[in-house]
């Protein structure tokens, strides 16, 4: 009998389709320092429900399933029916993959307490970030916290599993369901895209190590509510302006998050009159896309202390975010911490 090692293809008839997020999450696993197996089944099913979501948001014009549910959720935002699609398809993969023990989503007024004590994992997700541009079919997002539960296994959850600062994240990622869809997620060692080939069902790698641009000339912000801005977001908004800044805004967190991480730029939802705390959740928008933001050179900040350490005291908590390239970010931060506050109109 003949044997021969594998030699690669070098005809290069038979072009490389890449590393799928699979191979690829498993080759990272021991990164990871708690690297079990869980984890990495846990992003597993992640990216398993990610592509139901993705099939039905793109067909969404096609099937009956475009438009509002007629509720509205805890957040008091009218519910659509692909927000609640979507947070049935993420609740099913996490509670059928059995690493979880209890979920936080936008979608729910209660911690979603899955009764498998033996899951060492909480997740915090939106299922369907800026779901109102669902229907004229502009870039909407899934956004997703990990973290590991702090009592031990088999014991029934506790408020402090649940309560935790985003420096506790283990994993944190996104998908932006755009022109294409892609995956982006931490597990703490950079962060790593990965965009979706239709035709095979996977995700393959495409921005590999993401690195933010330090600077940018990109400002995204919400102008209709200048009036309520304090003086420090005014002050850093005109400056912009002074230096021809760009204004994009897209009004889905995860895609205009994902342009300015890419091309360099910052995002600001601050406090407004409507929203005197901010509008953006903490545990489920805010500290996902600030360890993000982290482990790619950007920065995340309230407007004066680092978004990953606010310790949060309520489920559906919101902050005021400014997120993005980090000069960008120092020089708002500093602006708002040297005027003195304007009340708000
Ligand atoms: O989750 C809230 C959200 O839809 C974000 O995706 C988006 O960035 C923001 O709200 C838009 O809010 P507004 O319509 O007030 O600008």
């Amino acid at each position: 009998m003949k044997i021969l090692p594998y030699q690669p293809d070098q005809s290069g008839l038979a072009y490389s389709v890449g590393t799928t997020l699979d191979r690829f999450i498993k080759l990272k696993q021991s990164d990871f320092p708690f690297a079990s197996g869980e984890l990495s089944q846990l992003l597993r099913d992640i990216a398993l429900a990610a592509k139901i979501v993705n099939r039905e948001t793109t067909r969404a014009g096609l099937s009956n399933i475009g438009g509002a549910f007629g509720q509205v959720n805890v957040q008091g935002e009218d519910q659509q029916k692909l927000d609640v699609i979507a947070n049935i398809r993420f609740m099913r993969a996490l509670s059928k993959g059995g690493e979880v023990c209890a979920i936080v989503s936008e979608e729910e007024d209660a911690v979603i307490d899955l009764q498998n004590t033996s899951g060492k994992y909480v997740v915090a997700i939106d299922p369907l970030d800026g779901s109102s541009n669902i229907d004229v079919n502009i870039s909407i997002g899934t956004i997703f916290s990990i973290y590991r539960r702090k009592t031990p296994t088999g014991s029934p959850i506790q408020k402090e599993d649940i309560m935790q600062a985003g420096t506790e994240q283990v994993a944190a990622g996104y998908v932006l369901y755009g022109s294409s869809t892609m995956l982006v997620y931490t597990t703490g060692c950079g962060v790593n895209g990965f965009t979706y080939e239709q035709s095979l069902g996977e995700f393959f790698l495409s921005h590999p190590n993401i690195q933010a641009p330090t600077n940018g000339k990109i400002y995204s912000v919400n102008e209709g509510t200048q009036r309520e801005w304090e003086d420090g977001i005014l002050a850093y908004i005109d400056q912009c302006k002074d230096r021809r800044y760009s204004a994009r805004y897209i009004g889905s967190l995860v895609a205009d998050f994902h342009r300015n991480l890419l091309k360099g730029g910052i995002y600001l939802y601050p406090a407004t009159k409507k929203n005197p705390t901010g509008k953006l959740r903490l545990l489920y928008e805010a500290n996902a896309l600030a360890l993000i933001a982290e482990q790619a050179g950007a920065m995340a900040t309230d407007g004066i202390q680092r978004i990953l350490e606010i310790q949060p005291t309520t489920l559906h908590q919101r902050t005021p975010l400014l997120i993005g390239s980090s000069e960008m970010v120092k020089e708002a931060e500093s602006m708002i911490s040297t005027l003195i506050k304007a009340p708000l109109l």
